[in-house]
């Protein structure tokens, strides 16, 4: 088999990266005539989406360093073996051939990361409402504990075994009309009126001091995690709820957190920590203020409204599919379109950073509603403008926006004295765009990302070209004047 026929698929790749170093140790042992054994690999069809469907296409199950150093040293025949002789239809046995390679991984060759683990199995969890695959057999695919895998997909199982009553109190207690509630969940509004009014969850402070933990009383009430904490903590003050969920205060302007919290937010591209919504909402809101997210995602804003008790309006034009509270909208500021029309106090505004990230919000984005991540250098800055001038329209004097983004500079192949700053979209034009539309800004609160993302092998080509990368992210805090 010639290397090339082969093909790298990155969705059922159980690693976050390639490791530059492993593939570069096998092309010196290929030179000097060591042999490898064969890459398992799959015939599939079904696997080009928009493609020729019925294509063969030979798919890589486990050997992809092997098939990299094979690609490299010029070879042109790999030793191939085939995970099953038929062939397989790719879109209904995806699930399968990530756990199958994750499993290869886990016996031999670079080790699989407990890291990669959890997200395999979360990514698994998150496609598999129906429950296919049990804890235990996903631990025994990927070498761990039921027990591991359990802590890890908690909180997506109980999002997904949410009951309609769960849908409901956790809209109304957004600040949905039972109106807009009966619309979304399909009951009458007396059906809903009386979920609402019949709801006692006074039993939750019992099982805590029977020993029952947070993902039993989820499970109790078939509620999502984010809600049964909320549930909660209703009525403590918002000091209080930090430390309930055992999250620091910070009193200064550099909030880093480093890993999300599984608790609050779905897995999602760009996810922030709920730590740094909860911030912003203690910081420039009040218990029972209305807040705005225009490009919710995971929807880590809502969750950390329900527990912080404030109402939420949430928008995205790809909704996350067990997100009830995230309404369908794509913002195109030039229609002139505001899907709303109570004024909120606070607007957290998350948008991609320009191209970061565009590879997977355009997958998911219909063409002719295109993600802000796809447009023109010239189009994304005056979707700002016209954004920033619309949501100016549609709010008081006095209205917090939180907008959260980067610098994104074109540094990745660049070495720093030789960027070209034309092409580049820093803080500084939000910032000129804010006061251009009547913005004033008043804080700005710096909350890097963390640097973990990038592998030895990449930080050590950088610092050979004098390559300046950029982990900044900053929460500009605008007034609307
Ligand atoms: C950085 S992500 C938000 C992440 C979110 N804060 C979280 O923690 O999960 C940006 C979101 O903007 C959405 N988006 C991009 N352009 C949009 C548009 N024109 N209208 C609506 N949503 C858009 C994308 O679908 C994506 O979910």
């Amino acid at each position: 088999m010639t290397p090339q026929n082969l093909t790298w698929d990155e969705a059922i790749y159980p690693r976050s990266a390639v490791n530059r170093k492993t593939v570069e140790a096998y092309v010196e042992a290929l030179s000097i005539g060591a042999q490898f054994p064969a890459v398992k690999v799959q015939q599939v069809v079904n696997y080009t989406p928009g493609g020729d469907l019925l294509a063969i296409v030979l798919i890589i199950i486990d050997g992809v360093h092997r098939w990299f150093a094979f690609t490299e040293a010029g070879r042109s025949h790999i030793p191939v073996i085939h995970y099953q002789d038929r062939v397989l239809d790719y879109e209904a046995v995806k699930t399968e051939l990530l756990l199958e390679s994750a499993q290869n991984n886990t016996t031999h060759g670079d080790r699989l990361t407990i890291a990669d683990k959890k997200r395999i199995a979360r990514d698994i969890a998150t496609s598999d409402p129906d429950h296919t695959y049990t804890d235990t057999a996903l631990a025994e695919k990927l070498g761990v504990s039921r027990q591991a895998v359990n802590t890890w997909i908690t909180d997506i199982r109980a999002r997904q075994k949410t009951s309609r009553a769960g849908t409901i109190i956790r809209l109304h207690r957004l600040g949905w009309t039972q109106e807009k509630i009966s619309d979304q969940v399909g009951l009458t509004q007396n059906r809903v009126s009386q979920i609402i009014n019949n709801a006692i969850y006074g039993n939750i402070d019992n099982l805590l001091e029977q020993g029952r933990d947070m993902a039993y009383i989820a499970s109790h009430y078939q509620m999502d995690m984010a809600l049964a904490w909320a549930l909660r903590l209703t009525s403590l003050h918002d000091r209080d709820k930090f430390k309930a969920l055992d999250w620091g205060l910070r009193t200064w302007d550099q909030w880093q957190f480093n890993d999300c919290d599984d608790r609050f937010g779905s897995d999602w591209p760009g996810r922030i920590p709920a730590q740094l919504v909860a911030h912003t909402l203690y910081y420039f809101t009040r218990p029972g203020d209305r807040v705005l997210d225009p490009m919710a995602g995971g929807g880590v804003v809502p969750d950390v409204c329900l527990l912080f008790e404030r109402k939420c309006r949430a928008f995205d034009q790809n909704p996350h599919k067990d997100r009830p509270e995230i309404e369908p909208h794509h913002w195109d500021p030039d229609t002139g379109d505001w899907p709303l029309t109570d004024k909120p106090d606070l607007i957290f505004f998350d948008p991609p950073y320009y191209t970061k990230l565009d590879k997977t919000y355009k997958a998911a984005a219909a063409p002719k509603a295109p993600s802000v991540s796809s447009l023109p250098r010239e189009d994304y800055i005056r979707f700002f403008a016209r954004f920033f001038t619309l949501a100016h329209e549609h709010t008081r004097p006095g209205t917090t926006l939180a907008f959260l983004n980067a610098d994104w500079r074109n540094f990745e192949s660049t070495p720093a004295a030789q960027e070209t700053p034309d092409q580049a979209v820093t803080l500084f034009d939000y910032h000129d765009l804010l006061s251009q539309t009547g913005w004033q800004t008043t804080h700005r609160i710096e909350c890097p990302l963390s640097t973990q993302r990038l592998t030895s092998t990449q930080v050590q080509r950088m610092q050979t070209k004098r390559i300046l990368g950029t982990i900044g992210r900053t929460l500009l805090i605008a007034r609307r004047m």
